[in-house]
């Protein structure tokens, strides 16, 4: 088995620390909502067997489906209803299999990217006084459930990604992005760090198309002591960039290249990743730290076993819808 040996040398199967945290190796299985949860547990069984089928890997971190803060107007206890079972079940989960559980934490409203999605420049400043002491005590509580890390989501047009991004985010007040303060996370940020211990506090990312913005957004996360930047796609996404030594990877891979070089935070880069080999490339030959890999994992629960024995195996055929947003059980892959 040659890939087998050839796994024992590769940077991809290396320890890393991250934060005060040390992970087994540099594989992320990235957050996926699949399965819908909520307070009754409708779907409990299903989505505890995706996620331990998914375990059986080496996986040194899974970042959780996203997972929301309470809407205006909604009392915390919901958050606790709704997630409490299930963030305590896979965090047990992932300490049995020694890869740290991350949960990543979002706001529940429409993407920029979708119909119907609400302009952050129109939020009152009590609405959002109101959304920012809730992301404080979601992360506070988290932190009390004895996860390893919590992921703020900040990528795929959002509201945490609306808020940081030039193009939404217009505000005249302290929440609006005069001179690249992003306050509105700056203060969550300071609010939480006191209670974080030894976990990990790690921000997804919206690469814009524009690499001033996004290099000045990473030094900020890195001012901040952020242990770790997940890049993805943002608001407006990143266009075509010429990278001939990386021509074949995807632009959001190749911006997250060109931002990762000015700062010294350990990055994940993420989207159309695909293969081992093609995640050893990147670790060895850019600023990458850990690569997530999503969908690979979503057409073949095994994904990351079975390419051990073939570091170019590649599950997923990248549909242009992918079916897991819509009807789970009916990936095009699934056996
Ligand atoms: C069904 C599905 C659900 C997703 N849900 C989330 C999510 O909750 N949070 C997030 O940051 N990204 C989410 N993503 C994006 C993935 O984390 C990942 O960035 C994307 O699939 C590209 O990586 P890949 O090419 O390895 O699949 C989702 C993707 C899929 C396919
Ligand atoms: S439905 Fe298509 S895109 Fe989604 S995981 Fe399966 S093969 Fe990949």
């Amino acid at each position: 088995m040659e890939s087998l040996q050839a796994c024992e040398d590769m940077k991809l199967f290396s320890p890393v620390k991250i934060g005060k945290q040390v992970l087994k190796n540099r594989i992320v299985m990235a957050p996926m909502v699949t399965y819908h949860l909520d307070h009754k547990q409708s779907n409990k069984d299903k989505i505890m067997q995706y996620y331990q089928e998914r375990l059986e890997n080496p996986i040194g971190m899974l970042v959780s489906q996203s997972i929301f803060v309470p809407k205006l107007g909604v009392a915390m206890e919901k958050f606790e209803d709704t997630y409490h079972w299930f963030v305590e079940a896979l965090n047990e989960n992932c300490k049995k299999h020694g890869t740290k559980c991350v949960i990543q934490l979002s706001y529940d409203s429409p993407s920029y990217y979708e119909d119907g999605f609400v302009d952050v420049t129109n939020y009152s400043q009590e609405e959002l006084l109101e959304l920012k002491n809730k992301y404080i005590d979601c992360i506070k509580l988290l932190l009390t459930w004895d996860v390893d890390g919590i992921e703020l989501h900040g990528a795929h047009g959002y509201f945490m990604n609306m808020m940081n991004a030039i193009e939404t985010n217009k505000r005249k007040d302290q929440f609006g992005l005069g001179k690249m303060s992003y306050t509105f996370l700056k203060e969550i940020i300071e609010s939480v760090r006191p209670f974080l211990g030894d976990k990990m506090l790690t921000y997804r990312l919206g690469l814009s198309n524009d690499e001033v913005e996004n290099i000045k957004m990473s030094q900020f996360l890195q001012e901040m002591k952020i242990d770790s930047i997940h890049y993805s796609y943002g608001i407006p996404k990143p266009k075509h960039i010429e990278l001939n030594a990386f021509a074949e990877y995807f632009d959001v891979v190749k911006m997250s290249i060109r931002t990762s070089e000015h700062i010294k935070v350990p990055t994940i880069f993420s989207n159309e990743i695909r293969t081992l080999n093609r995640a050893e490339n990147l670790l060895k030959h850019t600023k990458a730290e850990l690569i997530a890999f999503g969908r690979p994992f979503l057409a073949d629960a095994n994904f990351i076993n079975h390419a051990l024995t073939d570091l170019n195996y590649k599950p997923c055929i990248s549909c242009k819808k992918c079916r897991w947003f819509y009807e789970p059980d009916n990936c095009v892959q699934k056996k």
